[in-house]
């Protein structure tokens, strides 16, 4: 049986916890919940019952073992690429987590490492990159497309053909009209009403949303 390592401990990989675990009570050849690896939270620390295995560059040394990644706040989203590579362990050993409560259309895909908790809905022709955390109560309509390394944070509603780049962050709430591009980078802070093209590595934000801060 192979064990799911999950990377940090935080709200997100607590609700994973959660996912999995319902996952594994309709299906238990899910992989079964090994531990949490955490470069800062202390090795003898155990959450809703789910061990501190040890820093995240203990990965390469489990042996059966499966990863996805829970790190991806406002503040370090921009780092996920390097957590991930941090891990030593090849592509094929992330995989994705769909709660049992997430709707996607059968046309929609759903890449490795990517995880959509309970409630969120995506429609038909979606198509969701790698490493992508998408929080519940999200809605992506119909082509929307989402590239890898993102995060949508709870509530987040994309109109159809909405393009989000790579490693881009979308706060809680925030809505973007139809066929609006948010650029590799950029963060959308909660409650943003988007109705134009945001560029990549920029900080938009308000009703409708304005520029706060441009690419350092
Ligand atoms: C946009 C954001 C990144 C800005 O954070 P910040 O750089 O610390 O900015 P500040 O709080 O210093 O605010 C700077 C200005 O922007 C305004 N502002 C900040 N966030 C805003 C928002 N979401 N909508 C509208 N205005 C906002 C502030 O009122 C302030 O305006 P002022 O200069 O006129 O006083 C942050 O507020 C945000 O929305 N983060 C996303 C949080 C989130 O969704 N978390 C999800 C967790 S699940």
């Amino acid at each position: 049986m192979k064990r799911l390592f999950i990377l940090g401990v935080n709200g997100n990989a607590r609700d994973i916890v959660d996912a999995v675990r319902l996952l594994r009570a309709r299906d238990p050849s899910f992989p079964e919940i090994g531990g949490f690896l955490d470069d800062k939270a202390a090795s003898d620390l155990a959450v809703d019952g789910v061990p501190v295995i040890g820093p995240i560059a203990r990965a390469r040394e489990l042996a059966d073992a499966v990863f996805v990644n829970a790190i991806g706040s406002p503040e370090s989203y921009g780092t996920k690429l390097a957590i991930i590579e941090r891990t030593g362990v090849p592509e094929s050993a992330f995989i994705s987590v769909i709660h049992p409560a997430a709707s996607a259309s059968p046309s929609a895909i759903v890449g490795p490492g990517s995880v959509l908790l309970a409630s969120t809905v995506l429609g038909s022709g979606v198509r969701v990159g790698r490493h992508v955390m998408i929080l519940q109560a999200c809605v992506i309509s119909h082509d929307a497309t989402i590239a890898d390394f993102s995060v949508l944070a709870t509530g987040v509603l994309l109109s159809g053909g909405v393009r989000v780049g790579r490693n881009a962050y979308l706060g809680s709430g925030c809505s973007v009209r139809g066929a609006v591009r948010i650029g590799e980078g950029s963060l959308v802070g909660m409650g943003a009403v988007v109705l134009e093209d945001v560029p990549s590595g920029e900080t938009w934000a308000g009703n409708p949303a304005r520029c706060l801060r441009t690419a350092a």
